[in-house]
């Protein structure tokens, strides 16, 4: 299975690779599936600390294993904890998205880093070192991005619930802002960003249903850029700090 990596990817290309392949997990560290119990470390906020050992978890625990539902290798939330710290450079974006693909992610989890605004989606950091960084992201029904680039970042994106939009955008300083495409992500659904794809994410208003996301970026994102359809200006946008 090969995966673009210029670009998002397409509708179909989600489909395709909806099942996880052999090979996928190749390069993670096999440490990280053993049988390891689930004590997160935060540090500030619910976030880990990169710098204290932690106890993982795999997915070992979750009801879906127990009736032999979940595949091998698939991993947890701390289990992908356990690789961003483990990295000694940025990652790929094919090396985030077969994170991604292979995440089993349980409610339990989640919990600590689920929490809704009612004006904007809220960013919850989980990790955080120089080489990469995961967020969770929550979304009541009508919240999205602005449109954006990474601005020298490339990241992937895992709906963990609910239904994720993303329209995908051309850009031409003469020309200015040009929309491209448009594509719909159902849960469990992994897609990805390359260092000059501008884009807006959202969970649609007629959605009627909260959307949780996760989001590793490398390196962690700085200062984006964010445009407007119709107008060749380019601003300079810092997220928020995640809480
Ligand atoms: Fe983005």
């Amino acid at each position: 299975m090969s995966l673009p990596l210029s670009g998002h990817l397409s509708f179909e290309a989600i489909s395709t690779v909806s099942t996880s392949t052999p090979g996928c997990l190749d390069s993670i560290p096999a440490e990280v599936y053993k049988d390891l119990r689930p004590e997160v470390g935060r540090e500030f906020g619910n976030a880990f600390d990169f710098g204290r050992p932690q106890a993982l978890s795999t997915y070992l625990d979750s009801p879906a294993l127990q009736t032999n539902e979940v595949s091998p290798g698939a991993l947890s939330l701390t289990a992908l904890v356990k690789l961003l710290a483990s990295q000694t450079s940025a990652p790929s974006l094919e090396q985030i998205y077969d994170w991604l693909e292979n995440a089993e992610v349980s409610a339990e989890e989640l919990a600590p880093y689920r929490g809704f605004k009612d004006g904007n989606y809220w960013r919850h950091l989980v990790c955080r070192n120089e080489f990469v960084e995961m967020l969770v992201l929550c979304w009541r029904p009508g919240q999205r991005t602005p449109i954006h680039d990474h601005n020298g970042s490339h990241g992937g994106v895992r709906v963990c619930e609910g239904t994720m939009w993303e329209t995908t955008f051309t850009y031409d300083p003469a020309k200015g802002l040009r929309y491209k495409t448009a594509s719909e992500y159902s849960t469990g659904a992994v897609t990805g960003s390359d260092i000059p794809d501008i884009h807006q994410l959202g969970n649609p208003d007629v959605s009627e249903q909260d959307m949780v996301t996760i989001h590793i970026y490398a390196p962690p994102l700085g200062v984006l850029h964010t445009y407007k359809p119709g107008s060749a200006a380019v601003d300079l946008y810092t997220p928020p700090e995640p809480e």
